[in-house]
């Protein structure tokens, strides 16, 4: 039977197995899902054996396990390493969530629920793939390694000791990924460029316990208030981070790239209504695309402290706290940034507090060049799978493998995402538009069929 009609007759088969991959809540962050972790990463071991994959273990790793399979039967072929995620971010808020977060749900031709879009469902296109490729041909027309990770949500921890100690096992011709979104519905897109990551933690502490802000207030440093004077010390009127040095390294954009990202089939329109904010602010004298894409930001993701609950409760807090990150891009030094971070953070604080600062984790902004034939490969395949010419584009978001593994191997990664930037990733209702997910079995099948021509 031709490979794509396999595809199409298993279409019902392959849905349904997702969602039982999706009813298993594996939030990396929250020790109550140690079991659900376990029971995914089995899930994963077991539909990597059934599509024909070898050597299918789970790898202990200091956190979360690793699920690595192989099959290397292609001698004179092209060896990759697919790479992707097991793991999801929380459901929270469950209350805004139109069906529940882990009973997966089809609406409107989109599949609804955690994982979908990042990174079950992408996933599991490539488990697919492969299976329909030993299904109908016997065997694999390339050498394919396989590794899922279950850290990725919280910063992959555990990755670069994992990395060096399996260093030979992990050796290919090229990564490839879909972890990522296309450029818009319709358009299948390969990522050439990705932000990296710094998170950070600051502590403020103003008085050595909660005070009844009656008794003391007026004679106290109040900690919040000077932690949302700091942060709003941190952008300028035009949105430049105001931190020394913070655009030193930041390389400027080629004009050929800058024209071709901003020929893009993007449209400025669809990203607002996404965004559904009153109106739109980014750094001045870039385009959005580059906003997002090329240039550095800081952002705030949290900020607590006092009392927070039902009612009226008078107190100064001791402690206020805030979660910040900075997107990375090429030319700029993770390390380096975080004590600049620091050290800013650090001058703007007045002597009425102290200050702990914390770097939860680390990574590196990747670019590549997309020259290598195996891109061509993905260019021709997504053709195929989706009737459009694909477009290379790069993006904000963050993927530590990505970038140790080039820099381990200083091999091409291909990353070929089904996601939609629409798809609210992290987010309630999460979702995967279905047919994405099943041209991406089709499109990954022909994939893996090029790279066996070159
Ligand atoms: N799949 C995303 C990264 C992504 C999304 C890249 C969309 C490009 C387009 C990944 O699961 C993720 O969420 N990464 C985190 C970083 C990680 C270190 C927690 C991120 O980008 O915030
Ligand atoms: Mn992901
Ligand atoms: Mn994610």
């Amino acid at each position: 039977m031709p490979i794509s009609e396999y595809i199409t007759r298993h279409r019902d088969a392959h849905l349904h197995e997702l969602m039982d991959f999706l009813r298993i809540p594996s939030v990396s962050t929250k020790s109550e899902h140690k079991p659900d972790i376990e029971r995914a990463a089995h899930w994963v071991a077991e539909k990597l054996r059934s599509a024909g994959l070898e050597n299918v273990e789970r790898v202990p790793t200091g956190g979360h396990p690793m699920v690595f399979g192989e099959w290397l039967h292609a001698p004179g072929k092209p060896t990759i390493l697919f790479y992707g995620h097991y793991d999801v971010q929380p459901a929270e808020p469950l209350d805004l969530w139109t069906s529940p977060a882990f009973e997966p749900a089809v609406r409107n031709g989109k599949l609804y629920a955690r994982g979908t879009a990042d990174d079950k469902g992408q996933i599991h296109i490539h488990f697919k793939a492969l299976e329909a490729l030993m299904k109908t041909e016997g065997r694999l027309p390339i050498n394919v390694k396989v590794m899922i990770e279950g850290e990725e949500e919280v910063g992959s921890v555990n990755l670069w000791n994992f990395v060096q100690k399996f260093r030979d096992r992990l050796k290919a011709d090229a990564l490839v990924v879909s972890d990522t979104s296309m450029l818009a519905r319709g358009v299948p897109s390969v990522t050439y460029g990705l932000r990296g990551l710094n998170y950070y933690q600051v502590e403020i502490t103003g008085p050595a316990q909660d005070l009844h802000s009656g008794v003391f207030g007026g004679a106290v440093p109040n900690p919040l208030t000077i932690l949302s004077e700091l942060i709003a010390k941190l952008h300028d009127p035009h949105f430049r981070v105001t931190v020394p040095g913070f655009y030193n390294d930041v390389s400027r954009l080629a004009p050929a790239e800058r024209k071709a990202l901003n020929s893009l089939p993007w449209r400025a329109k669809t990203f607002k209504a996404t965004v559904g904010a009153p109106a739109l602010c980014g750094e001045k004298g870039f385009t959005i695309v580059e906003q997002l894409w090329c240039r550095p930001t800081l952002e705030v993701n949290g900020m607590w402290g006092g009392y927070i609950g039902e009612g009226a409760k008078t107190v100064i807090p001791s402690k206020a706290y805030a979660k910040i990150s900075t997107r990375l891009v090429p030319r700029q030094n993770p390390a380096k940034i975080a004590k600049l971070v620091e050290k800013h953070i650090r001058a703007l604080l007045p002597k009425s507090v102290s200050c702990k600062f914390e770097l939860l984790s680390m990574g590196k902004p990747w670019v590549a060049p997309y020259t290598h034939p195996f891109f061509g490969a993905a260019q021709r395949a997504l053709e195929k799978g989706f009737g459009k010419r694909a477009v290379f584009i790069r993006e904000g978001g963050s993927i530590p493998f990505v970038t140790q593994m080039h820099d381990t191997f200083k091999v091409p990664c291909v990353l070929i995402g089904f996601g939609l930037p629409d798809e609210n990733a992290h987010a309630p209702d999460e979702h995967l538009l279905l047919e994405n997910y099943f041209g991406g079995i089709h499109a990954i099948a022909r994939f893996y069929q090029e790279l066996g021509k070159l």
